[in-house]
């Protein structure tokens, strides 16, 4: 319950209650959200732990004042227009390319998404999968639990040291950033390269602006951090991969499209460069045979933000976002502030 202040002041303000706002969550998503939104809304939650097919999203987001989706929602155009009542769609994901925000725009419908509190946590699952694949881990792992470890040996599993190589970040936003941040202990050079220099990086960080090829060229480690856009789609093909070092390794925690997975897998496999670490793939949960088969590259199945503290934060903040759009307030993480002046009643 609101104390009885907060609620004057709403009034004041000539905002409204959500109180019998109707809320639609596509997935089962951590506890205190849902009980954040039961507070003050009649919440219908898709109690089954799979993605909605197309037509079952269309028939629940009808008449749903608000709804929380993940990432996995498709929320095309068709969609946007199936939510007659709706006032914002609340992303669970810090990416929002899987909604169609210019069509929400146009009905006047709010969308925000989870910025800051995956930053951490998606650095880490990157240096993860950085140390996996220099270090050759889930290979070493599969070769003692096959019961093939029969003693030490001098060229067992040989990798790459990462103290004091080159790291190149391509995206300087949050995550970039924290993931160059947490390489000062291992002493690396950074470069970076992003469409424009970021100062605050560079503070930070004490890299270096570099175009993407020479990068591309120097760099020991190559993480991407760009989100997905018209730009950003098949950003790393075979034109680049070619410019890596052929001892480098590429690591993709951002979007699947942004590597173009056939062209890396051929990269992969004629060695023309040494590894890989993924976490995002381009038909996503779908990952290229080509993928599967080698060794040289480490697969996680879009991780990045899965850790116990942060999935809850994140759950928490998309359903504050979802109630202050219902209250007729500004929500603290909208992506279209054009869609204000359009907003439904
Ligand atoms: C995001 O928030 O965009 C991440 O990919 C979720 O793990």
């Amino acid at each position: 319950m609101l104390p009885p202040r907060s609620i004057e002041a709403r009034k004041k303000a000539g905002r409204r209650n959500p109180m019998n706002s109707s809320v639609y969550v596509t997935r089962l998503i951590p506890r205190p959200a849902i009980e954040l939104l039961e507070q003050s809304c009649s919440v219908d939650v898709n109690a089954e732990d799979r993605v909605l097919g197309k037509s079952e999203l269309v028939e629940k987001v009808r008449g749903k004042d608000g709804i929380l989706c993940l990432l996995t929602d498709m929320v095309d155009q068709e969609v946007i227009e199936a939510a007659d009542s709706a006032k914002v769609f609340a992303n669970f994901a810090v990416g929002y390319d899987n909604i169609d925000v210019d069509a929400a725009t146009r009905r006047g419908i709010l969308v925000t998404n989870t910025p800051g509190v995956l930053t951490d946590t998606t650095a880490e699952l990157a240096w993860a999968l950085v140390f996996a694949a220099a270090r050759r881990i889930p290979e070493a792992d599969r070769f003692t639990r096959a019961g093939r470890f029969t003693g030490w040996s001098p060229t067992l599993f040989l990798g790459q040291d990462i103290t004091g190589k080159t790291l190149g970040v391509v995206g300087a936003g949050r995550i970039g950033t924290a993931v160059a941040e947490k390489s000062h202990g291992f002493r690396m050079r950074i470069l970076y390269h992003d469409i424009e220099r970021n100062p605050d990086f560079e503070r930070r960080t004490g890299g270096t602006y570099a175009t993407l090829d020479t990068l591309l060229e120097q760099a020991d480690i190559v993480s991407m951090h760009v989100p997905l856009t018209e730009a950003t789609v098949h950003l790393i093909g075979r034109h680049e991969l070619k410019k890596m070092k052929k001892t480098a390794i590429l690591v993709n925690t951002s979007r699947g499209p942004v590597v173009n997975e056939k062209e890396l897998a051929e990269a992969l496999e004629n060695e023309e460069i040494a590894g890989a670490g993924l976490d995002v793939y381009e038909e996503e949960p779908k990952i290229s045979a080509a993928l599967m088969r080698l060794d040289n590259v480490v697969l996680a199945p879009h991780i990045g933000s899965a850790s116990v503290e942060t999935r809850t934060k994140m759950a928490v903040m998309a359903a504050e976002n979802l109630l202050a759009a219902l209250r007729g307030e500004t929500p603290p993480n909208l992506v279209n502030p054009e869609a204000l002046d359009r907003r439904r009643k």
